[in-house]
């Protein structure tokens, strides 16, 4: 359990705050999402999440988070990255080794995974993020999206509560971005992996977590499932957040008194929402509604 209370912080040298009075609980099990605009505070909130606010970057730091009891405060970050695996925004400066396999090996010798386990979890963790083939190719020769894949697997591979990932598809592909969230709700469905991770695709993100939390200018403004985040179209467009197209043609439709159900967040419930506006007959008109929007 991630427990956040009245959490602010400002970074040395900085009059603004970057994260103001937060509070958030992330239970055990939890697929949560991060959304909100460029520089509302995500990073800065999964730095808290991890340490490295405020042991790497040093500021002025209130209120209280813990990890499983354990206060980011007091506990050093070695301890911190035991329950924390991090996916960082920034993969070049997570990177340790030199050769893929080495990468993920590194983690997984440091983590005292016992021996005998060791290449059933390099392998799994090499296939799951679909970069089997570069297993012994040097690190400096790799594209971006293929430096985000290694550093997914050396983070899953160590199979940590908490895996929080930090824009982990930036560079991605939609096909690989889908199979990289497809991988992480495996881990949290099979071995009930907490997963934390901040992303500017709203409809991938969507169609797999559990909730989502929305910054803005350092406050985190909503929380909940996501059909209960979704529901505040004008507060999310407020805040800089591209709601999925089946999301606003709901809104449309519902503006229109055309639809009364939840607003659709995946493309499944965009269907059957269109299935219902189609079929709805218009008192007063013959043909099926239809606006070009
Ligand atoms: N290392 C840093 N030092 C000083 N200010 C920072 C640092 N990192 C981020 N900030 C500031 O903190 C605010 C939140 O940034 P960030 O957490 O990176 O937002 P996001 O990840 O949502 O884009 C921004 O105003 C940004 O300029
Ligand atoms: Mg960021």
């Amino acid at each position: 359990m991630i427990r956040i209370k009245d959490l602010s912080f400002r970074y040395r040298g900085s009059s603004e705050y970057a994260l103001s009075r937060i509070n958030l609980e992330i239970p055990p099990g939890d697929f949560l999402g991060i959304i909100g605009s460029s520089g509302a505070g995500k990073s800065t909130l999964s730095y808290g999440i991890n340490g490295l606010v405020p042991h790497h970057f040093p500021g002025d730091f209130y209120g209280e988070l813990t990890i499983n009891g354990l206060d980011t405060i007091t506990a050093d970050t070695e301890t911190i990255a035991r329950q924390v695996g991090s996916v960082f925004q920034d993969i070049d400066a997570q990177m340790v080794a030199s050769v893929v396999e080495d990468e993920i090996l590194f983690g997984l010798e440091n983590f005292g995974v016992p021996r005998e386990e060791i290449e059933e979890r390099l392998e799994n963790a090499l296939n799951a993020a679909g970069i089997a083939e570069l297993k012994t190719r040097t690190i400096r020769s790799l594209s971006g999206g293929q430096k985000q894949k290694v550093a997914i697997a050396a983070i899953t591979a160590l199979r940590p509560g908490i895996i929080l990932l930090d824009e982990p598809t930036g560079e991605l592909d939609p096909q690989s971005s889908w199979n990289i969230f497809t991988y992480l709700k495996a881990l949290n469905d099979r071995y009930g992996i907490t997963i934390i991770v901040i992303e500017q695709k709203i409809p991938l993100l969507c169609e797999f977590v559990k909730r989502l939390a929305v910054m803005d200018k350092g406050a985190l403004i909503l929380e909940g499932d996501v059909p209960a985040v979704m529901r505040h179209v004008d507060t999310l467009k407020a805040a800089g957040v591209n709601i999925p197209r089946v999301t606003e043609l709901g809104s449309k439709f519902a503006a229109r008194s055309w639809y009364y159900g939840e607003l659709p967040y995946t493309l499944a419930q965009g269907k059957v929402m269109m299935g219902q506006v189609l079929s709805w007959k218009q008192p007063a008109q013959k043909e099926s509604p239809y606006v070009a929007f």
